[in-house]
This record gives C-alpha cells, structure tokens and sequence, in this order.
C-alpha cells in the first residue's frame, strides 16, 4: 500500500491550479449514454473514480476513447444491462448509469450499491423517483432489476436534498415523456452544469441551479461537448491550506462564486485573501481566531460537507473555541482520533459535533487516510506539524485528488509517495 511522508512546518509558496470537478465529471460521463451521437467532455481530472467509471462505461458496450484529459464517447454500441459488482462497488455514482441504460435498453440488474465510510449511503430516495417515473424496480437477493417499458413523466419531491438523486433523476427525465418536476432538488454547482450539457444536446431542462427542476421529455438528443467545471473542493481545500501553513499562494482556475460560504467564514477567522474573476490570493495572516458556532456544513450554497476536515483542521490553529457541526453526514468525523495524536485539542461532542480548542502545536505521526476529504484534511494537518508525517491508504487521496504530492511539490511542500 503507498503512503506519503510529509516533512511539515514549511510554508508554502507559489501557483497551483484546480483541475477540472470529479463530482461534476461523474454525473456529465454516464449522461453521455443518453445521447444518439458521440460526446467529447474535456478537463477531465485525472483521478480513479473517473478511471473506474469509464470502465464501466466500457463494460456497458459504450465505445469511450481518453487522450489525457479529454474522452469521447460513442453510446451506439451500448449492449449490457448488467454492472460488473466489482468495479460498481467501488464507484458510489454508478447508479448515475442506471437511467440511460433503461432509456436506451429498456431495462439493468443492479447490484446494491457500496457503502462508504462517511455513511450507508443509501440510495432509497433515487429508487422512489424511478418508481414515480414508471420504472418498475424488482429487490433480488444481491441488487436490483430495473425495468422501464413505460416511462412517464411525474413530480419528485425528495425528502431530503441529494445531489446525485438530483442527478439520476434529471438524467432519466430528460428521455421519459412528459413533464417531470423535482422539488427539493440539490443546487450544487454540478446540477445545472449537467443541465447546460444536456440542454445543449437538445433537453429541455428548467430551473437547474434552484430547488425546482423542470424537465419536458424529449425523443432524440444529439452528440455535444462539455468542458468540466472547476473543482470548487479542490479549490477551498488549497485556499484552507494555504491559510493553515500561513503562506502566501495563488489558487488558480477558481470559480470564486462556487465558495462565498467559505470566503465568509475565512474572513471570520482573520486569514487575509484576496479574490479575483478566476483566483484567489492567500496571504500571510497575523492571527488565525477561532468561529464559535457558525462552522456548519449545508446542502449548496452553504459550506460543503467536502470541506469540513480542512476546516476542522484550520481552526486548530486559530485562537479560541470552534463548534463544527456536521449535518449531512453520521460518518465525517472519523480523522478526530488522528489530529489529536498530533497535538491537536478536539473533542467529539457527538456523532456530527466536535469542539476545536486552538491554537495547538502540531507533531508528525503516523496516520491513515479514512476517505477523500478526511485524507487531505490529513496532508495539511501533515504539512502544519513539526517533523514528520506518515499517512497510509492513500488510494483514498488519489481517489479525489490527481497528482497531488506532485503538485504540492512545486508549492514547496516536502511530501513524497512511498510506494509498497
Ligand atoms: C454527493 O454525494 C457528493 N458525491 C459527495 O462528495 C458530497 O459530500 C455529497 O454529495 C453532499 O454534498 C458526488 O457528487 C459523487 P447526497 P451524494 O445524495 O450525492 C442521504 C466526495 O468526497 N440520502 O447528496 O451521495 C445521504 O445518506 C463525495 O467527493 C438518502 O438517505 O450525497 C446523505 O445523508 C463524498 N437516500 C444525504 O442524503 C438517498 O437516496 C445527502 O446525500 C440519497 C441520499
């Protein structure tokens, strides 16, 4: 198994630039399957789960040809309706195939989607909006059989907000006669991306971006092009770092409109930035204070539950108390354990609270990833502490992050991947 080995206490220096959006890239890819002609999706970032799903897609009979961050895609020779459960454990977002396989093949066996660590992950609220929109679902002992000879347009309303129940529902829609309306929809910037790709292929998508989607069934949609979005994870995730190793860095390829949650609570907390139309500016900061109670995570606009970890470990170098408070997920706190053995001061109030007391002095350790934000949440605490940091089962880094010892090589971070 690899591991990185961070040699921390530096700061940082210098440009990185994000790459293009894993989480957007995995909706647009299986929305290909949809079409009636080849698509080419650009700045594709070069991550696992984006390997996994194109072999997937593969597996599925669709013709998928990658030249580094670009791929096209011909679906006219989509042939299976069966997911390999092997691979389609290993990718959460493999349902996102399910609906253009029953669109175009009529039916898919599906077998019950993997957990993760950050929570069950159930998939029950996409499983109704099917249903609603006339997919008949049969539960076998190992997955499911969806079975769509009928489909009709309906309304959804989902009980909870969830962005890639936002996504399979859309994706299914664009193709079921009819007018399909979701409520409670997810407005996360991936949504109405998806919606513009498929709009441009001729869908008739309204209202993406807000938490009622409007979607009028069409017969035929063409091949098109989308250049994926930047990844405003990736993005907040090096603004944090850049605060917490109080350096001074240049973010680039940032949609500064993607993160005004954190942009506010940053300023909150002293660290000085600046923004501009595509960048933002970390600068050396005097003081890091604590925020007491408003460190939140919420469905879009508010802070992303991906930003969490690096949040949590930003304030264990700012003065005073931070009540973070985890609400979408039950399974997001699990790295506590690893920061403490640090240095740092966190206790765990409950399964979604946890008390930050700072500033703490932070010693290397040896670690290990538990998921892909907890992980790099890791590397910075990793990159903050005096002496070195050892951190395994990294997979789970690579799974959200390309390059990234590399790239934060060229920031002057002393950070090597060991392999074995
Ligand atoms: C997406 O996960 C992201 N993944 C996650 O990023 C992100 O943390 C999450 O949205 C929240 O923003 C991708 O886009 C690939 P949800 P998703 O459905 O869609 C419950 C990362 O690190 N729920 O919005 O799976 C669910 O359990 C990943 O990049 C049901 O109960 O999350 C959760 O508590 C981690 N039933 C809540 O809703 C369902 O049918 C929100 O989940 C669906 C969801």
């Amino acid at each position: 198994m690899a591991k990185f080995i961070i040699n921390g206490g530096k700061k940082l220096s210098g440009e990185i630039a994000v790459s293009g959006a894993k989480n957007s890239a995995l909706a647009v890819l299986p929305a290909t399957l949809l079409l009636d002609g080849p698509s080419t999706i650009r700045n594709l970032p070069d991550i696992a789960d984006i390997k996994r799903k194109l072999e997937l897609m593969r597996e599925l009979g669709a013709q998928v040809d990658r030249q580094g961050s670009t791929v096209t895609i011909d679906p006219a020779s989509l042939s299976k309706t069966e997911l390999n459960p092997g691979l389609h454990q290993k990718v959460r977002t493999s349902f996102l195939l399910a609906g253009p396989v029953v669109v175009k093949l009529g039916q898919i066996d599906f077998p019950y989607p993997g957990g993760c660590v950050i929570g069950k992950r159930p998939i029950d609220f996409i499983l109704e909006g099917f249903r609603a929109l006339g997919v008949e679902i049969e539960d076998h002992s190992d997955g499911y059989k969806l079975v769509g000879k009928k489909l009709r347009g309906g309304k959804i309303v989902f009980p909870r907000v969830t962005v890639t129940g936002t996504e399979a529902l859309m994706t299914l829609a664009v193709r079921t006669p009819g007018t399909t309306t979701l409520i409670n929809a997810a407005m996360e910037p991936e949504i109405p991306a998806l919606a513009e790709f498929l709009n441009s292929c001729g869908a008739r998508i309204s209202g993406a971006g807000t938490s009622t989607i409007f979607i009028e069934g069409v017969d035929h949609l063409s091949g098109g092009t989308f250049d994926v979005i930047p990844d405003r994870i990736e993005a907040g995730t090096f603004a944090i770092m850049g605060a917490a190793t109080n350096s001074h860095i240049k973010v680039t390829n940032v949609v500064p409109e993607h993160l005004e949650t954190l942009w506010g609570l940053l300023k909150r907390a002293n660290v000085k930035f600046e923004l501009a139309k595509d960048f933002v500016e970390i600068l050396p900061h005097d003081k890091m204070v604590a925020i007491p109670k408003d460190i939140v995570t919420h469905e879009y606009p508010g802070l992303a539950t991906d930003l969490q970890a690096p949040m949590t470990v930003l304030m264990t170098q700012a003065q005073g108390n931070s009540l973070i408070f985890e609400t979408i997920f039950e399974g997001r706190l699990f790295y506590i354990d690893s920061l403490n053995s640090m240095g740092a001061d966190i206790l765990m109030c409950d399964p979604h609270r946890v008390l930050v007391t700072g500033p703490t002095k932070l010693s290397g350790s040896k670690l290990a990833s538990p998921d892909i934000r907890a992980g790099i949440a890791l590397v910075i605490a990793g990159l903050i502490a005096h002496g070195q940091t050892e951190i395994d089962n990294i997979y789970q880094i690579d799974r959200g992050y390309e390059r990234i010892e590399q790239r934060l090589q060229k920031l002057g971070a002393d950070i090597k991947r060991v392999e074995g």
